[in-house]
């Protein structure tokens, strides 16, 4: 048997459906008596050699936990060429055949880019903001739609209760998918996501026909990334960058709710949902899609195949130039969120 020595990390953001994944390589893994090394908290593990070995034991009752055994970080080595060093140096001392980064764009382009200097790399997609490309899906998305949407049926209750206005601030970046499937699961009275500029009369004028046909309520989804007119935070926050050049959002709901209690003079709050939407227990589909990729990344390993990342393509998994991700980010298209405007604009 060809047995290997595969490292795994996980980087950025974490997301439900990442302990699945781990599960799923660890318990490929014991089927070619591989040797799993767990890289903790990201690149920053590699930089250090921070170090745990993965067995059945560690991923026995991992399945339905939410985050990642392995910690995550937002560390980027391409940062210093100080840091690309240890990380080549590292993954040799290791003894590392190849490693299995899972991550979103930031991680896997940190994937790619090590792959063009030579060290065998495996991509598993991850991100409950669903914005890279070539991927129908990423891991984490579904169980963060999920919480979503009981948020924002939890809010139409009390919104209703008090015949308010409730803004919920939804993540995703500056891609809308989160806040737009959310919103529509949800029944949301109107979204607004960043691919799309907002159009504040006829979200006030929206309002103004449900209070008149009795409907004394609504819940306004908007994801963070969009920009309001004259909404400054992106300057308040300089120099809030992470290592990747992200600027850290959020408040925008906040400002939202302000302008719809100045403008329509109706009792309105704000709710920003944060890091609630990246916790939680995976939903069925994500268990099932980790383990899956999991499983196909151990695979392709022993295919020797490396360079590439696992798109999901409606059921398939399917290995793509992880190349071909590097700086892009895929986005909701206008078309789309218009024709879904049936939902939420009555
Ligand atoms: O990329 C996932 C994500 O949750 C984004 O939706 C959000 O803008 C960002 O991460 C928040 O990052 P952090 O946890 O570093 O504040």
């Amino acid at each position: 048997m060809d047995k290997k020595r595969i490292g795994v990390l996980t980087g950025g953001g974490d997301c439900p459906g990442l302990n699945p994944a781990i599960r799923g390589i660890v318990l490929r893994a014991l089927d070619y008596e591989d040797e799993i090394i767990g890289i903790k908290y990201g690149w920053a593990g590699l930089i250090k050699a921070d170090t745990m070995p993965l067995t059945l034991q560690s991923v026995e009752d991992i399945l339905d936990k939410g985050g990642t055994i392995l910690g995550s970080s937002r560390t980027n080595p391409f940062k210093k060429e100080e840091d690309v060093q240890k990380c080549i140096e590292n993954f040799k001392r290791l003894n590392l055949d190849a490693l299995i980064a899972i991550g979103g764009e930031d991680t896997l382009g940190v994937a790619s880019k090590f792959s063009k200097r030579g060290l065998p790399m495996i991509g598993i997609p991850k991100t409950i903001d669903k914005d890279l490309e070539e991927t129908d899906y990423c891991l984490g998305f579904d169980t963060a739609v999920e919480v979503v949407m009981d948020a924002i049926q939890r809010l139409r209750d009390t919104a209703k209760s008090h015949a308010r206005v409730v803004v919920a601030e939804i993540m995703g970046r500056h891609a809308g998918w989160l806040a737009l499937y959310g919103g529509l699961a949800g029944g949301a009275d109107y979204i607004l996501i960043p691919e799309v500029e907002p159009n504040l009369e006829e979200l006030y004028n929206h309002i103004r026909k449900l209070y008149n046909r009795g409907h004394t309520w609504a819940v306004v989804a908007i994801a963070e990334g969009v920009q309001l007119p004259g909404f400054t935070y992106q300057k308040g926050q300089e120099g809030m960058v992470d290592a990747f050049g992200h600027v850290r959002l959020g408040g925008v709901g906040q400002v939202l709710a302000e302008e719809i209690e100045k403008n329509l003079g109706i009792e309105t709050r704000a709710v920003i949902l944060s890091h609630l939407q990246r916790g939680g227990s995976p939903s069925i589909y994500d268990r099932i899609l980790g383990l899956r990729l999991g499983k196909e990344a151990v695979d392709l390993v022993h295919q020797g195949k490396s360079g590439y990342f696992i798109a999901i393509k409606g059921n398939e998994l399917v290995p793509v130039d992880i190349t071909l991700i590097e700086g892009k980010t895929k986005n909701v298209d206008p078309k789309f969120y218009e024709s879904m405007k049936t939902f939420f604009n009555k």
